[in-house]
């Protein structure tokens, strides 16, 4: 068992301590940041984008994702271990059950996919069986070629109240845990306040349960050159990167990260 467990996030999210999540993809990183009190360690399919060099997270495979989850568990000092099931990782209920097996026998506590309320079932499925799952939505980029884009998500009213319903959905379906990414600051803290699991946000503002960014965006390193308006530069000021993942933690825990220039409005 990690020190970190679900409960542990439950309590976090009980007495209002904000949760710190950071993605990773290799030992080191994942023995740095969790000794420097990352709590939630992330193998984010990022991994196709700032490893491999994608201009998406498509072409990830699950052997891909077994890999660098099988590194991170190497490294990792008592971190929960989060894996994200790929695209077309989890079309069938059948398939997220084998997917899932697999990135939990490579070291993953929890497994992600990004969707609405049609994960459901499969999230029903897992949870049976043994595999806590955390729901993504909002800006979910496995779905980049029908959302047209990277684009902030629930600024219509209309889209605003189908995410609050959805939420609550895969919470009773049980999920374990929600990650909101680009949704307006308001409608994250509604939906963090809505349901009782916690809640993660990138690009959501400061109102949710606990933060993630990508490790390389919080290090300032880049492949292509833009940054989000949801990143801070954590390597600011800083004499190395342990000193800039401890900072994201602090920054994280006193409610300083993300600011009102981090966040989208309605
Ligand atoms: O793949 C990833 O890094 C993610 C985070 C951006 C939440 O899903
Ligand atoms: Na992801």
């Amino acid at each position: 068992m990690p020190d970190v467990t679900l409960t542990t996030l439950q309590a976090l999210k009980q007495k209002g301590e904000k949760i710190t999540m950071l993605t990773c993809y290799d030992a080191t990183f994942a023995k740095v940041s969790s000794q420097a009190g990352v709590e939630v360690l992330l193998i984010g399919d990022s991994l196709g984008m700032v490893l491999q060099g994608h201009d998406s997270t498509l072409p990830v495979s699950v052997n891909d994702m077994a890999y660098h989850t099988a590194s991170v568990k190497r490294g990792n000092r008592g971190a929960l271990i989060v894996a994200d099931l790929p695209f077309m990782g989890y079309a069938t209920v059948d398939q997220a059950l084998q997917n899932a097996g697999a990135l939990m026998q490579a070291g993953a506590h929890m497994v992600k996919i990004e969707g609405t309320a049609w994960l459901a079932e499969s999230i029903a499925r897992l949870a049976e069986r043994g595999v806590p799952v955390c729901a993504h939505m909002g800006l979910t980029p496995q779905t980049v070629n029908i959302l047209g884009g990277y684009k902030v998500q629930g600024r219509q009213e209309a889209q605003a109240r189908q995410m609050v319903a959805d939420a609550i959905a895969l919470e009773q379906a049980g999920a374990a845990m929600l990650l909101l990414e680009c949704v307006p600051v308001d409608l994250a803290g509604e939906i963090s306040r809505t349901v009782k699991i916690p809640v993660i946000g990138i690009g959501a503002g400061p109102q949710t349960d606990g933060q993630v960014l990508v490790l390389h965006d919080m290090l300032g390193v880049s492949l292509t050159g833009r940054m989000a308006k949801f990143v801070k530069n954590f390597m600011d000021g800083q004499a190395g990167i342990e000193d800039a993942i401890a900072a994201y933690v602090k920054a994280v825990k006193d409610v300083s990260f993300p600011a009102a220039e981090h966040g989208f409005s309605a």
